[in-house]
């Protein structure tokens, strides 16, 4: 990547922050460019901020988002949970959870009222982030609740209880719209979207939309939308520049100033079972999800 002055000067300005290597909204189409500043350590508590990774269309990005981006949040100081909520567990076989092993996941909290979470909690091998794995059963649980009072909640009142324990709680959805999709934005406050700088980036988004609104009339009034994060983002065709342009015409002030590049390192990852901050610390992958995090926590998107 071509670097421009201002970057190098801030790398220069003795910041341990590696922001020149990461591919950014303002720098590649020729803003001005944003700074991000470096952020303090958390002294009080107040409870977990939840964010659902929402996008209908499959693979976005929205696990390697879920599980990088926690990563990074963690290494900030936040203790981080993550919920792996697609029946394909992507999320627990990246980390390294292998759901032959398991003594039970989300689904059993999700069909069985008498569980606990706290009986469900695994570490990962990132200090401080924590994780709620998935399995394949999850992909009957939006039938088996259809006879449930209160549906669009299960997953809120399950969460309850651990929200004090928590900094920031990152949902990985399903590539659908359906009930357990409703469920996390229902148990959400902010929801952040994967959209891959390719051709018909947006066709579906307005559907997504559409249900972010019913979400935020019917059961969930403080849903915000937290950010568009362009992901896949090819720095040698031009066309990823005009879909990144695309992306910003239509949603102006919630696209992310920091993009996910493209590179063979995040499928390296899932392989190694572990987050590219650790796989690959000096990666421009894991520079990009630290800086997101950085921007993530700067625009207010969570403490
Ligand atoms: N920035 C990237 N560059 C290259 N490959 C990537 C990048 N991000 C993710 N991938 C790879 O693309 C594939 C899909 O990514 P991921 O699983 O995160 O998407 P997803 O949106 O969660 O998919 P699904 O909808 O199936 O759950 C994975 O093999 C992942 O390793
Ligand atoms: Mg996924």
């Amino acid at each position: 990547m071509a670097k421009g002055s201002s970057e190098v000067s801030r790398f220069d300005a003795k910041s341990t922050n590696r922001d020149d290597e990461v591919a950014t909204t303002s720098g590649v189409l020729g803003l001005p460019l944003k700074e991000i500043p470096d952020i303090p350590l958390l002294t009080e508590h107040h409870g977990a901020t939840v964010i659902s990774v929402v996008n209908q269309k499959g693979g976005v990005g929205k696990t390697t988002t879920t599980i990088n981006l926690g990563a990074a949040l963690a290494e900030l100081g936040r203790r981080v949970l993550l919920i792996d909520f697609d029946p394909q567990h992507s999320l627990s076989v990246g980390l390294g959870v292998s759901t032959r092993q398991l003594d039970g996941s989300i689904y059993n909290l999700m069909m069985d009222e008498s569980t606990h979470i706290e009986d469900f909690l695994l570490k990962t091998s990132v200090p401080g982030m924590d994780m709620i794995p998935s399995h394949e059963d999850l992909a009957g649980a939006e039938g088996g609740l259809m006879n449930v009072i209160a549906r669009e909640k299960v997953l809120k009142r399950i969460l309850e209880p651990v929200l004090g324990d928590y900094d920031v709680i990152l949902i990985d959805c399903q590539p659908s719209l359906g009930l357990l999709t409703v469920n996390a934005l229902t148990a959400s406050d902010g929801v952040i979207v994967p959209l891959e700088c390719e051709y018909f980036a947006l066709r579906g988004v307005a559907l997504l939309a559409d249900i972010i609104g019913k979400v935020q009339k019917n059961t969930n009034p403080d849903l915000k939308l937290t950010g568009i994060l362009p992901t896949m983002f090819d720095r040698k065709t031009v066309h990823s520049r005009e879909v990144l342009e695309r992306i910003l015409e239509a949603f102006p002030n919630h696209v992310f100033d920091t993009i996910i590049a493209r590179t063979v390192r995040f499928p390296e990852t899932t392989v190694a079972g572990e987050p590219i901050t650790t796989y690959a610390s000096s990666s421009s992958g894991a520079s990009s999800y630290r800086r997101l995090a950085r921007e993530l926590i700067s625009i207010g998107g969570t403490k």
